[in-house]
Formats: structure tokens, sequence, C-alpha cells
């Protein structure tokens, strides 16, 4: 089929790299010229494990190509997947919808009778009836919502590999026109849901909500734990092996981040309020300051371990990115943490195997290494904040060499306590004695 992915940022990138790499001509389309240049050469614009080699692989077979113009994706394919961001608006709650639409009427008067536009941006319940009714005045064109659950740092493999497909629309045939797209996935493994266009926009934001509450609701046990000496990660692995409960999303620590779980639990929210259910998800405000104040929390550990005063004080931050195997730095706790340090006056050097640069451009005041050992030379105390594998190579007794002072507070939870605690560090650790 010849299909068209309008946005390449981590979701169209990935997603129209994967849809070639399937069988389909595909069209990859953004109004970012530099962006689409580059991946027209075969360069990835993010970090994101296996992308480049399926995107190498499609440009050369030839089902892969690239474009910035809407009327050449409309004048391309019949399907037109909706991939563009949907951001947390300035000074607000709610989403920013202005690619979306932007994209809907760049295509719309170019599009040809029996398209079918599909969206799978995150947005606000309605925004799909909406975009249908909009389209349906640019003459034949159907629309259908499905939405998209991949992770970063496993985008290709949640791709190629989804563990369910979940699509919203109006009409038997946009559906069918779907099945066709997604027929080599369909098997035992991924269930298939079909459903309105309401539902299928509602399953994103409370898939994320589900998990960002989870990841809170360990977080609070963790407050607990640090008013009674309680151990939060034996909690977890304890309640987890409750298979009702299970053990995954049910890592304590900094918190979440990244572009999606922070701003759609906010947009959940203020969608929520604008149709009157503002109690039915009130919960999610207090998800979102229980996820913040971990932020604080982590300050304050680092603050009280070198003695109370920040001024001055030279800190090595162990991550930057909001998880690993990304660089992505958007709402990441990490650098969100190492910025309220240097706010109160500490001399803040971030390491981070990815995502500096990314880093660099979003909080140029603070100080970068591109090796951890290097960030930590002459550091009073250590702050581990994202869970790069990498760090759990690093050597304890050779890096009390290097510090002013071994002194760690763990934010993630993967460092073998013990082991840094033999070779001399005095240890903090969120939610733990
Ligand atoms: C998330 C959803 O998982 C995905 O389905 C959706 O499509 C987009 O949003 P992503 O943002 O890539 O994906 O990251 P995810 O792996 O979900 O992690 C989100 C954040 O939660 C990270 O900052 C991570 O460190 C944190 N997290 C995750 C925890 O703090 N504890 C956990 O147990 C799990």
């Amino acid at each position: 089929m010849r299909l068209t992915v309008i946005g390449t940022g981590y979701l169209g990138a990935v997603h129209a790299a994967c849809m070639a790499e399937i069988g389909h001509e595909v069209l990859g389309v953004d109004v970012d010229e530099a962006k689409i240049a580059a991946l027209a050469e075969g360069q990835a614009p993010f970090y994101e494990p296996g992308f480049p080699e399926v995107l190498t692989r499609n440009l050369e077979n030839g089902r892969l190509r690239f474009s910035t113009s809407l009327a050449d994706a409309a004048a391309f394919g019949d399907v037109h997947f909706i991939c563009v961001g949907t951001p947390q608006l300035p000074g607000s709650d709610a989403a920013d919808l202005r690619h979306v639409d932007a994209v809907v009427e760049g295509l719309g008067p170019h599009l040809r009778a029996g398209a079918l536009v599909v969206g799978k941006s995150t947005v606000p319940v309605g925004t799909a009836s909406r975009l249908a009714a909009r389209l349906r005045e640019f003459g034949d064109v159907q629309l259908a919502w499905n939405p998209e659950f991949l992770r970063e740092g496993f985008a290709v493999e949640d791709t190629l590999r989804p563990d369910r497909l979940v699509v919203g629309s109006t009409d038997p045939r946009s559906e069918q026109t779907l099945r066709h797209v997604y027929a080599t996935m369909l098997n035992d493994l991924t269930p298939w849901v079909g459903t309105d266009l309401a539902t299928a926009e509602l399953v994103k934001v409370a898939a994320n909500s589900f998990l960002a509450t989870k990841i809170s609701f360990i977080n609070a046990m963790a407050e607990i734990c640090e008013a009674t000496g309680g151990d939060v990660t034996t909690l977890a692995r304890a309640i987890g092996y409750d298979t009702r409960i299970g053990e995954r999303f049910l890592r304590a620590g900094v918190g979440f981040g990244g572009g999606c779980l922070p701003k759609d639990i906010r947009a959940f929210r203020a969608r929520a309020a604008e149709l009157g259910c503002d109690e039915s998800v009130r919960f999610l405000a207090d998800v979102d300051a229980i996820n913040l104040r971990r932020r604080v929390k982590v300050v304050q550990l680092v603050r009280e371990a070198v003695g109370g005063s920040l001024a001055d004080r030279s800190v090595a931050v162990l991550g930057a990115t909001f998880k690993p195997d990304s660089d992505d730095v958007r709402d990441s706790p990490a650098l969100a943490v190492a910025a309220a340090l240097h706010g109160e006056g500490a001399r803040v050097t971030v390491h981070d195997p990815r995502g500096l640069d990314n880093a660099r451009a979003a909080r140029p005041e603070l100080d970068y290494s591109p090796g951890a050992e290097k960030a930590c030379e002459g550091a009073d105390v250590v702050v581990h904040l994202t869970e790069w594998p990498e760090y759990l190579e690093l050597d304890p007794a050779e890096l009390a060499d290097v510090v002013a002072a071994p002194v760690l507070v763990e934010g993630r939870h993967t460092i073998d306590l013990a082991a840094w605690r033999s070779a001399g560090w005095e240890v903090h650790a969120l939610g733990r004695p």
C-alpha cells in the first residue's frame, strides 16, 4: 500500500520506517526541512536503538522517501497517518493542537476522494470527531483514530510487535483499510480493538494515566518509607509478586518525565474539566504532585548530604535524559533536579551517554562532561538520576579516589548500594533507609 506519515518526530519517523519495513511504500512528511534532508540521507534526528538500521535499509530498497509538501503527500497515497506533536500549551495544562490542525488544513484541499486520514497523535477526547467533520468539508474523506503506545528506547520493537492495535472509526471500510495496513502484524499475539473515535482517543490517555498512577503510587509509598524507615524497593518487589498488581512500572525513584506521561495527564485533566468531569480524574493532580515532590526530595537529600547548603558545593549528576536508551530530555526529572541544584548555588556537572547535546540546549547554565568519571572529579556528592546501564560498570573504589567526598545520592535504585558502602561511600537513597 502507499502510505504517508506526517510528522517525523520520535513517533512519526519510527512509524514511517517500520511501515516501509513491513512492505509498504511510504512517504514521510515534515515542515522541518533540515530534518527531512537528514532523514533522506539516512541520518536519524534522535537516538533510538535499531532505528538507523531500519531507516537506511528502507531508503536503500526505495520503499521509504521524504518530503516537506502536504500536496505531495495527498498525491502519493490514500492513507495518511498524522504523527505530529501535541505539546503542553505554555501557561496551561491543555494540549496544543495547532500542529494537528495545520496538517488537516494543509492536507484537506489536496486529498483524493476516498482518502483515509488516520490520527496517531495523542489528543483530547473529542478532537477526532471535530477533525472528521472538518475533513468531510473537503470531500469524501474518512478519519480513523489509531493511538500509538510505543516506548522510547523500544520504539522499533514496539511498532513492529505492538501488544495491541486500537482503531476508532465511524465507517467499517476505514477499519478494514487499517487491517490491510497492519495485516502482517495481525496474529494471535496482537489483539485488535475496533471501536468508536472517542474510545480510541481515550484508550491512549487512560493507559498513560494508569502508568503514571502506578509510578506515583509507589513513589507515595516511598514517602511513607522515608517517614518510617521502610525500604520501598523491597515493598515494590513484595507487592509486585501479586499478579493482580504486577512488578512492572513499580520502580520508585525520581519519577516519570518525557514527552508523554507528564503532559498527557495534565491535558486529560484539562479536557475532563471542560467536560464537567473534573472530579473523575482529580486524582491525577495528586499523581502529578507526588511525581514533582520526588524531584524536591532529591534536592533536599543532596543539600543535607553536603551539610545543609549547596552554595559553592560541587555536584556530579549522572544522567540527563528522562530514561535510558534515549537522548530525550523533555521534562526530564534528572535535568530538572540538576537545574534546581544549580539554582541553589551548586557547581553542577552533568554526564549522560546520549543526551548531552539536548541537555546543553535545554539548560545551557549547567556544566557538562563527556565522561562519567570525569564528571565526578572533585565532587562533594554524586547524584544518580537516570539508570543508564553504564553507571552499573562504575567502580566505586576507583571513583572514591577522584571525588572530594565519597557521598552518593541514589535516585533510581539500580546501583548496588551495599557494594558502594563497602567501598567507603556514604549513601542516601529515596525511600530507603
Ligand atoms: C510512555 C508510555 O509507556 C508509552 O506507552 C506511551 O506511548 C508514551 O509514554 P515513554 O515516555 O517512552 O512511554 O517512557 P516510559 O518507559 O513509559 O517511562 C516514562 C517515565 O516513567 C520515565 O521517566 C521512567 O523513568 C519513569 N518510570 C517508568 C518510573 O519512574 N518508574 C517505573 O516503574 C517506570
